[in-house]
């Protein structure tokens, strides 16, 4: 279980600096943005939809200090492997390291014409890796800032997410959607963000108060640069090729009112017509639990979470047993408030909303239950909204 506190950024930072002192003999600035867990709307981003992430505790701190040459010197406290780039010969395209993060970034900074220059980087990462909690995003996000400090650049946050996504698209190599990147710029503390993904128009939505957000790891592993994701974005492509045959003004799922879809169901194949259904209804969950959430409905938040998690099984295919196990041992726990998986899938994390008085209770038991079920000994995190992104208070030299 995990818990974070302005005490702990302060500690961070100080053991951060230390370390990078030790290793560059320099004093650093440092930069930090979280991971997130998506409350609903999922594999909506990509196609225009609404998502409903929120920022959470687990962050990756970048700790920075420029060159007096043009290289790129990457280290990190829990990743494998130092890196040594020169600027001027970055790879150009992945080298299938952690450190193609930043890379990604770098390269996408200087496409954009920003004048990079040498950096001395340290890389300190808590998101759990590989657990759909979004640590590539932070870790791009961190990066940016910290590259962008060094000639004192500065971008909106909104431009910043953007310029990740697109490092993770063209240099990574995988179709990511703007969600991940935008709630780590973006978020604020004791809310989740409804987030339009066409126009990233975007509404604070406060979590209601006494609720905690209980994140499930089920310890079992996704890669989101392998085929799956991207087959499931092709498909949503296909269908909007269907539905431009019946109404030519459709750019992508999100434009397909539900009674288009209706009329045209048993037109589509089979797998586009259940992709496009998840897709097309989990817009309307993903506003619908908004309001909820605002009006302090829980039994609808419930209701509206466990049908996504459904459709993710049934239509969009991207759950595993792993996830059904620990979304159905949520059921009847004293406190629970909905929950589902978070995030691509295919292993990886649930997010559970629990009454603040039952949330270790919970944690604890959904635990056991998984444990019994599967064999597997799972992680519980007691999470709570936070802030985006943003460098920690600069210390003295
Ligand atoms: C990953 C991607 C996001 C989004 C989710 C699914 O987290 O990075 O852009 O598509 O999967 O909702």
């Amino acid at each position: 279980m995990y818990g974070h506190s302005g005490l702990n950024k302060i500690m961070k930072a100080r053991d951060l600096t230390e370390h990078f002192r030790k290793l560059f003999h320099e004093h650093p600035r440092i930069f930090r943005a979280p991971g997130r867990v998506n409350l609903i709307g999922e594999h909506t981003d990509y196609n225009d939809g609404f998502v409903l992430p929120a920022a959470v505790a687990f962050s990756t701190y970048v700790a920075v200090a420029a060159r007096p040459d043009s290289k790129l010197v990457i280290h990190s406290e829990e990743f494998p492997g130092n890196f040594d780039f020169d600027l001027d010969h970055l790879p150009a395209q992945r080298t299938g390291s952690w450190c193609d993060y930043v890379l990604g970034v770098a390269s996408v900074l200087r496409q954009r014409g920003h004048q990079l220059r040498g950096a001395n980087l340290l890389v300190h990462g808590e998101v759990p890796i590989g657990a759909g909690l979004s640590s590539s995003a932070a870790l791009e996000v961190a990066t940016a800032l910290a590259l962008m400090s060094l000639d004192e650049t500065q971008l909106p946050l909104t431009e910043v997410a953007q310029l990740c996504r697109q490092a993770e698209n063209t240099f990574v190599g995988a179709r990511v959607g703007i969600m991940d990147q935008f709630v780590a710029c973006m978020g604020k503390a004791g809310h989740a963000l409804l987030l339009d993904c066409r126009s990233l128009k975007f509404q604070l939505i406060p979590i209601p108060a006494g609720i905690e957000l209980v994140v499930c790891n089920t310890m079992t592993k996704h890669d989101l640069a392998t085929g799956a994701y991207n087959t499931r974005r092709e498909e949503c492509e296909e269908g909007v090729r269907y539905f431009q045959k019946w109404n030519p003004a459709i750019r992508a799922l999100r434009d397909v009112p539900v009674e288009l879809l209706n009329e045209h169901i048993s037109d589509l194949p089979p797998t586009i017509a259940k992709r496009c259904s998840h897709v097309i209804h989990e817009n309307q969950r993903t506003l619908e639990t908004a309001r909820a959430l605002t009006a302090g409905d829980l039994d609808e938040v419930e209701k509206l979470m466990r049908a996504s998690h459904d459709s993710l099984r049934d239509l969009y295919e991207v759950s595993c047993r792993e996830l059904d196990v620990m979304v159905e041992s949520a059921e009847g726990l004293p406190g629970f408030c909905g929950g589902r998986m978070t995030g691509g899938g295919f292993g990886g994390c649930t997010v559970n909303l629990v009454r603040q008085e039952h949330a270790a209770n919970f944690a604890r038991e959904i635990a056991e239950r998984y444990q019994q079920k599967t064999g597997i000994n799972p992680r519980t995190y007691l999470c709570t909204a936070e802030d985006g992104a943003g460098e920690l208070q600069r210390e003295p030299d």
